[in-house]
């Protein structure tokens, strides 16, 4: 059966989220020009977006990537771990990280806290998604760039997924309820 058959709605479309990229694109490489950034991207639901994003970038960078842990299901199991850390130095230089989404924002809390320690000249986050009503009023990070504002939803595609599945969707959808319920195939 078809992916798309699961959608309830699609939120943002292929073309809105190619049309954000580019805008984005043109304020990140008029911030990092001569700079030189190292680009962090947090996996695995950034892979579309950074693949697209560092694409509208257009000044010379390098890439780095982190894994860490993060939702199993749509439940978030509190303890965050780094389970693939970066491959080089980010010391003296300009980082910035790109994110799938800001929910409770515990991930990048603990994401920017872990690199400042690596002591960068500069760090900024640049999210696809913001939803800032599920956000823990602990929080009080701010991202510098986000693509698009999100209603308190659970949402696929476009790299992110539900129980690791519909991140090759082109789209932001949100799943019909019974797709929550899917015996694993
Ligand atoms: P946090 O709650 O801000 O720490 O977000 C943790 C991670 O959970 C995100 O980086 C996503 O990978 C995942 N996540 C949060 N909200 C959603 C969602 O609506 N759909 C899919 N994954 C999500
Ligand atoms: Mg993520």
């Amino acid at each position: 059966m078809s992916m798309h058959n699961d959608m309830e709605e699609i939120l943002i479309t292929e073309e809105a989220i190619q049309q954000r990229i580019r805008e984005l694109g043109a304020e990140l490489t008029e911030e990092y020009a001569d700079k030189n950034p190292i680009i962090i991207g947090v996996l695995k639901g950034v892979v579309l977006f950074y693949a697209d994003m560092i694409r509208q970038i257009q000044v010379p960078c390098e890439m780095e990537f982190l894994r860490i842990s993060s939702y199993s299901g749509t439940q978030n199991d509190g303890g965050i771990k780094v389970h693939q850390g970066l491959s080089r130095s980010i010391e003296g230089r300009h980082v910035l990280i790109l994110e799938d989404i800001f929910d409770t924002g515990h991930s990048l809390d603990f994401t920017c806290r872990y690199l400042k320690e690596m002591k960068p000249a500069s760090l900024k986050i640049c999210t696809l998604l913001d939803k800032p009503e599920r956000r823990d009023p602990k929080v009080t990070l701010k991202a510098d760039y986000v693509g698009f504002t999100v209603p308190n939803a659970f949402v696929v595609g476009y790299g992110l997924d539900f129980n690791e599945k519909y991140r090759n969707l082109p789209y932001i959808g949100v799943l019909k309820p019974e797709c929550y319920n899917k015996k694993e195939q």
